[in-house]
């Protein structure tokens, strides 16, 4: 052992179950004893947490990785991680790719990461891909925001659809129970969090694999009744959780958003595409006409719901009139975010061998109209906001301008006004718009609530 301290490095790429997983291998890691490094070339032990969804993603990975494995010839004892989605993907392939890697663990190993760093530090190179029952957490997480925290609900997805590596790296649902859950968010209520977004890959199919049914015969613990479970921990002000899946949005599940007041009005949503056929390639398990009653039956409950949502362009046989169906979807709908993405074929899934696919000028040409579309139906649907007074939980100061702060609201826009983050910082201030962008506010303040529950 040394006398040094020695510091560790985690650059997280992908989504927020990835920086969620991030958190906890950094509360791992600190309880051993490791100091938290901005700089990789600081640091004596480095963690990629990586993502596979697109190739991009994957690319991005092997020129980060490729840089501190050229290190490690001069620094020995640099101890290289990857883990994530590309390190369960790959396996022990990255070992052959990348032969100074110490150690590839995927998703499912997250809670491990003590363990198997002390088979690192005993001389052995790791490969921790095996499917696994994944550990409670035992550890405090390092939360990188102290007003907003995310909460793990359902780990993996069940789904099989056939452009996505998701099913393969993630593996099969797995919920936590409603006490674990309940647990984790009133530890963050004590500790001074003010909202939480509950997560998972298809956060509504959330009490599938969990024992017991209802005399109606449905899953006795289903999303929504984790919602009334958990919507009262005291000192949370503010609930969320993504993403929804179509095939899982249940009415009650939206009566039950309604009814809760510290259930945020937003809702993301993903429907991937606004054609029928093109959904069934997909493997969806919907319609586009599903889709729009779902938004509608939204809209009849709480009619300023935010709605965002993930799309695919240019998948294998989408033709031009089919993709004019998601434009025509996009349009219909008015979301007030979307994120978009060019078709990318991925390692065994079912799509990336049909011969049909689409070239990536198509793509990139229906990427960049559906994109046009986007940012005016967001900027049509700022409109609503000019001149309303919104309830604005203040997250941290604007770092383009520091005589601001910026938080969201309800509906989840990023808004900005003049006020000390000193003051200000977890507090809900009611903001009134004076100026809208497509996909921001800026506003005056005019009471501050101090957040706390009574
Ligand atoms: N479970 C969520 C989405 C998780 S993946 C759902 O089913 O809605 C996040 C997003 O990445 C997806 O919504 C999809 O739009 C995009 N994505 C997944 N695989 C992709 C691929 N092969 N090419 C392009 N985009 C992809
Ligand atoms: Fe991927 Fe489909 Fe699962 Fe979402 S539901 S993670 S898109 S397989
Ligand atoms: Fe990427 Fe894995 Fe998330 S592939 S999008 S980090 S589940």
């Amino acid at each position: 052992m040394t006398t040094a301290r020695r510091h560790y490095h985690i650059t997280t790429f992908g989504c927020q179950m990835n920086k969620a997983d991030s958190e906890r291998m950094a509360g791992v890691l600190e309880d051993m004893g490791f100091e938290w490094s901005e700089d990789p070339n600081d640091a004596d032990i480095i963690l990629y947490n990586t993502c596979t969804i697109r190739d991009n993603a994957e690319q991005k990975v092997y020129s980060y990785l490729g840089r501190q494995a050229k290190r490690k010839h001069e620094k020995p004892d640099l101890t290289l991680i990857v883990a994530g989605c590309v390190a369960q993907q790959e396996g022990e392939a990255l070992l052959r790719r990348v032969p100074e890697l110490d150690l590839v663990m995927g998703p499912q190993h997250a809670n491990r990461l003590k363990d198997l760093l002390q088979q690192v530090f005993d001389g052995n190179q790791v490969v921790a891909t095996e499917p696994i029952h994944i550990m409670e957490d035992i550890t405090k997480p390092r939360r990188d925001a102290t007003v907003t925290a995310w909460v793990n609900v359902i780990y993996g997805c069940n789904e099989r659809c056939t452009y996505c590596v998701v099913p393969n790296v993630r593996g099969v649902e797995q919920s936590r129970t409603p006490e674990a859950v309940r647990a984790e968010m009133e530890e963050l209520g004590r500790q001074g969090y003010k909202e939480v977004t509950l997560l998972g890959q298809n956060i509504d199919a959330y009490g599938r694999d969990l024992p017991g049914v209802t005399p109606e015969g449905r899953h006795k613990h289903t999303f929504t009744d984790l919602l009334y479970y958990v919507h009262d921990v005291p000192g949370i002000e503010r609930l969320r959780f993504a993403t929804s899946h179509p095939r899982y949005f249940t009415e009650r599940l939206i009566r039950a958003c309604a009814e809760l007041p510290k259930v945020c009005e937003h809702f993301h949503i993903p429907f991937q595409s606004g054609d029928n056929e093109v959904l069934k390639r997909m493997a969806r398990g919907y319609t586009h006409e599903k889709y729009r009653r779902i938004i509608d039956t939204i809209r009849e409950y709480m009619p300023d719901a935010a709605i965002s949502a993930d799309a695919i362009v240019g998948f294998p046989t989408e033709t031009e009139a089919q993709f004019e169906n998601t434009l025509k979807l996009v349009e219909d709908i008015g979301f007030d975010q979307l994120n978009t993405a060019a078709y990318s074929p991925r390692p065994g899934t079912p799509a990336a061998l049909w011969d049909e696919q689409i070239s990536e000028e198509v793509k990139s040409d229906r990427l960049q109209r559906l994109n046009h579309l986007v940012a005016i139906k967001a900027a049509e649907r700022s409109q609503r906001y000019l001149g309303r007074i919104e309830e604005v939980l203040v997250e941290d100061q604007n770092p383009k301008d520091t005589t601001q702060v910026m938080g969201r609201t309800r509906t989840n826009r990023l808004t900005f006004f003049t006020g000390s983050i000193n003051d200000l910082k977890g507090k809900l201030v009611k903001v009134k718009v004076t100026e809208v962008r497509a996909f921001s506010l800026t506003g005056e303040p005019l009471e501050t609530r101090a957040a706390m529950a009574v």
